[in-house]
């Protein structure tokens, strides 16, 4: 994986709305005061969904003044884990599992689909600023491999063609069912419950 993308343009400041200002308290109240630096992994998600799916630096430094802690901790949490990005994504931000199982079973080829039908460089918006895409480990839907996560939904079993699809899709916002694409429910065997029958 390379990377992570940051924005070269960033806002001036960040501060969490009047209703993220209560979550962030529920949040810290989950910790002792002692030891509210452990909210920062939860303070992070809530000011990625702040800002459309993407934290700015500002956002990180207000996160370390309300925890009291320097600077470089936030950013260290927030550069380690894919789940945080730093730098705008689109309205489809599209995760594509590359670990073992979803590669032996033909992620490189859905990678090489996002470079085509998205944008050539991991962590960067499409054209048309609709769509963004980027390589995560294991999202633990291996059974159907090879698989990616659009949003907060999962597409998988996927080939060429179906990833060409839903990719497609994105232009007239006419995305196909989540799920398996090739029909099976949950990891059920494809050709239907026939295991135990004997040929
Ligand atoms: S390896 Fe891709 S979902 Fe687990």
């Amino acid at each position: 994986m390379s990377g992570k993308h940051i924005a070269k343009e960033q806002p001036k400041s960040f501060i969490f709305s009047e209703i993220n200002l209560k979550k962030k308290d529920e949040i810290l109240k989950k910790y002792p005061e002692q030891r509210k630096k452990s909210a920062v992994m939860p303070l992070l998600y809530l000011a990625q969904k702040q800002n459309d799916g993407w934290i700015p630096l500002a956002g990180i430094q207000y996160i370390a003044d309300l925890l009291e802690v320097p600077y470089i901790k936030v950013f260290e949490v927030a550069t380690f884990y894919t789940m945080y990005n730093l730098a705008p994504v689109g309205k489809y931000f599209v995760q594509v599992c590359t670990t073992t199982p979803c590669m032996i079973r033909g992620s490189g080829k859905i990678v090489d689909m996002c470079k085509k039908y998205i944008s050539e460089k991991e962590g960067h918006l499409s054209e048309d600023k609709k769509s963004s895409w980027i390589e995560v480990e294991c999202l633990g839907a291996c059974v159907n491999a090879p698989m990616i996560q659009i949003n907060d939904d999962y597409y998988e079993d996927l080939d060429e063609q179906s990833a060409k699809k839903i990719f497609q899709s994105f232009n007239d916002d006419s995305l196909p069912s989540i799920g398996s694409q090739k029909g099976r429910k949950g990891s059920e065997p494809i050709r239907d419950r026939l295991t135990l029958i004997k040929n």
